[in-house]
């Protein structure tokens, strides 16, 4: 099937499957990183969250019990208290100043404010199959993807498909590249994050929230690729997709006068390469394994979900207090590109 039709059958039956797609919507946009600097308030940059409303300027994995804590999530499966979060898109004018680029729902999903379209496979996107085994991850587990301080191709070479889509239309998912995209994007810019897909099996952390996971040892996780004898237990692939949506950005005589792209990552990065995601495992008991388990595509009948309007509602308090969201004179925390 190609691609385009996938996109269309997908986005017309919403669906719920063990190839899970679901939306989430934002919970909140905040400068907290619970994961990378738990008790920071503010952290140093600006992100965007989804998921459980557990979520809070510490977390800390010994005593935070996500699914305990949490009393709604923003997502669409109601068992899902997890959370996860990227950066945030800011245009920069050429009078210098920067206003947040908003997100938007896609196809199916109209009406969710905000967040994202979070995937869970046990094979490759394209393989209605959904055959392979995973193991799903544990409670306290939490990961982070990509790197706050990558400026360049190279080191962006690191992690495999961190990538952006120019959306011609709501079908576009091609060419992805590892920098933001160089001219604009009617339909807006789409981020994936794709995760790791191989973990050590024992560590549910690492200090530096990569090392305990892997990518296969050859091949990819699309092409069944091994996991590595350091990191054996293969891993479902968690996909996040957020759409940017740059409509009222995209005039071209608002760009800079040398050619240059005008979005920024909310970390002060302007190449795109800095794209990074954080997650916190939060699925309820074995409700994610079971759903795994299913080798379902189009249907998830094992998972409960809520409307949209309940996932809108569902929200935390600002717990920093700044502006983010007027023409800004300097990124939130004063950062600069
Ligand atoms: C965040 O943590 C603080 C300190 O533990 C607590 O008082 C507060 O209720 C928590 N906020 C939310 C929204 O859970
Ligand atoms: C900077 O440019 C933006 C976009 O044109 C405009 O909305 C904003 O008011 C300007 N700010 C200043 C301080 O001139």
């Amino acid at each position: 099937m190609k691609w385009n039709a996938i996109v269309a059958t997908l986005g017309l039956f919403a669906p719920t499957s063990a190839l899970l797609r679901f939306g989430c919507a934002r919970l909140t946009v905040q400068r907290l990183d619970p994961l990378v600097n738990p008790g920071s308030n503010p952290s140093p940059h600006l992100h965007q969250i989804i998921g459980g409303d557990s979520f809070n300027v510490s977390m800390d994995p010994k005593t935070h019990d996500l699914v305990g804590l949490s009393s709604c999530t923003s997502c669409q499966f109601t068992e899902d208290f997890s959370n996860y979060w990227t950066a945030v898109l800011y245009f920069r004018a050429k009078n210098g100043t920067y206003k947040r680029v908003p997100q938007r729902a896609q196809a199916g999903m109209e009406g969710t404010q905000g967040g994202m379209v979070v995937y869970y496979m046990t094979d490759a996107l394209f393989d209605t199959a959904q055959k392979s085994s995973v193991t799903a991850f544990k409670p306290g587990f939490r990961m982070l993807v990509g790197d706050v301080n990558y400026r360049d191709r190279e080191q962006a070479r690191d992690f495999r498909q961190l990538t952006f889509i120019c959306m011609q239309d709501e079908s576009t998912r091609e060419p992805e590249t590892l920098n933001f995209p160089t001219k604009p994007c009617p339909a807006g810019i789409m981020a994936n994050h794709r995760f790791p897909t191989c973990w050590d099996g024992v560590n549910l952390d690492s200090p530096n929230h990569r090392d305990h996971v892997a990518y296969p040892e050859s091949g990819t996780f699309e092409s069944g690729g091994p996991c590595p004898s350091t990191h054996p237990v293969r891993l479902p692939q968690l996909l996040l997709e957020t759409v940017w949506d740059t409509k009222a950005f995209n005039n071209k005589a608002d760009w800079p006068e040398d050619g240059s792209q005008p979005f920024v990552w909310s970390s002060g990065d302007k190449t795109g390469y800095s794209t990074h995601a954080d997650y916190l495992f939060g699925w309820k008991d074995d409700s994610l394994q079971k759903a795994m388990d299913a080798h379902t595509y189009v249907s998830a009948p094992m998972l409960k979900t809520q409307s949209i309007a309940e996932q809108n509602k569902c929200t935390v308090p600002d717990m920093v207090g700044e502006d983010f969201d007027s023409w800004l004179p300097k990124l939130p925390g004063n950062l600069e590109e």
